[in-house]
């Protein structure tokens, strides 16, 4: 079986990728630029240069491919806009996916889409849930709602580094999880088939509020945070000015997300059906302590050694002739 993985450099593709790789499977990656993907070329993937707004560049990517997993979408720093990539580029790859008869379309969606029509990002997610359930496609749609590893340079860094931790405070509940458990669970739908034409939520062990997430980095690193709240308000006015200019559309599409974070709506599912379908267990899905535990340890690690480093440095330089004294 081979796979086409689509935005495999990205935070959860390129563990996708890892995954299905040590899986022994033969995995290829649509890559826009192979210079950036060298790294996916070392772990063992076949990497083939093609890019969603390209519609030309997908038949030859798709060549020869059972199943396609897609976890592309607009990058955040990217000029082009929402739509271009997660709707016109998503319709591209379906239509290609429908004439090279591919065997099944794995989709990467956001738990709760239908719920937000006025945030862009979510509308075109539910409209592509639509547009491929409609395909004659065979498919599995996932919707996860956020990545532990998100968290890192949202409030880790920033409490680490004595910065500011920005945050609304009307904070909803979301059920974080690491892209490695999402990855682990991509792979176990190839190999069920109960899971075709079927719909998942792949959450974490439970929903978290940005308060909740704050305290916990700082018990873990025995720091504490710099607390800066954006009124909403502030927000809705900035996302209606930007939107003005067209530069600012993608910043307006991102701050639109800001309604789904204030929306007070936990972003949590129940997962019990998809651990008893993927026949995983519970019990091995990382929890959010325990990731933060390991990173914050691991950075203590790294800060401690990087000062004793320059603490044997500067001992050094206090008694330059020590040695030669001796
Ligand atoms: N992040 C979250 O918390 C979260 C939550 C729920 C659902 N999701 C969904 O999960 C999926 C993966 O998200 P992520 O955060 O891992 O994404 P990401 O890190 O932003 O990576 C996006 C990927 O898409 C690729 N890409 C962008 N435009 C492309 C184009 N025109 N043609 C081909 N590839 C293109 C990027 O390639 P380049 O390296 O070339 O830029 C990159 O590999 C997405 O569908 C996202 O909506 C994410």
């Amino acid at each position: 079986m081979k796979l086409l993985v689509v935005g495999a450099t990205g935070t959860l593709g390129r563990q996708i990728a890892r995954r299905a790789l040590e899986e022994d499977r033969d995995v290829r990656c649509l890559v826009r630029n192979p210079r950036k993907a060298t790294f996916l070329k070392e772990w063992g993937a076949e990497i083939v240069q093609g890019d969603l707004c390209k519609p030309e560049t997908l038949g030859p990517a798709l060549e020869g491919v059972d199943v396609i997993i897609d976890a592309a979408t607009t990058r955040a720093t990217e000029s082009a806009r929402l739509q271009q990539v997660d709707w016109y580029g998503k319709v591209n790859l379906i239509q290609a996916a429908e004439k090279a008869n591919i065997q099944r379309f794995i989709f990467f969606s956001i738990l709760n889409a239908e719920n937000f029509p006025d945030v862009p990002l979510m509308d075109i997610k539910h409209c592509t849930e639509k547009f491929l359930t409609e395909s004659n496609l065979n498919y599995t749609i996932l919707r996860p709602c956020g990545f532990m590893q998100g968290l890192i340079g949202q409030y880790a860094v920033p409490i680490l580094d004595n910065q500011a931790v920005w945050f609304t405070g009307e904070s909803t509940p979301i059920a974080y999880m690491d892209t490695l458990d999402i990855a682990k669970f991509t792979t176990r739908v190839l190999d069920v088939q109960d899971t075709e034409n079927r719909t998942f939520p792949i959450v974490g062990t439970r929903a978290w509020t940005a308060d909740e997430v704050i305290n916990l980095c700082e018990r873990l690193s025995n720091r504490t945070a710099k607390i800066s709240r954006i009124p909403i308000g502030f927000l809705r006015g900035v996302r209606r000015i930007v939107g003005f200019f067209q530069w600012g559309w993608n910043v307006s599409d991102r701050l639109a997300f800001t309604e789904v974070l204030a929306s007070g709506k936990p972003l949590d599912a129940p997962m019990d059906e998809v651990y008893t379908v993927l026949d995983l267990d519970p019990k091995d899905t990382t929890t959010l302590e325990a990731y933060l535990q390991e990173y914050f340890s691991r950075i203590m690690k790294k800060l401690k050694e990087i000062g004793y480093e320059k603490e044997k440095k500067k001992k050094k330089k206090k008694t330059p002739f020590k040695s030669s004294e001796s």
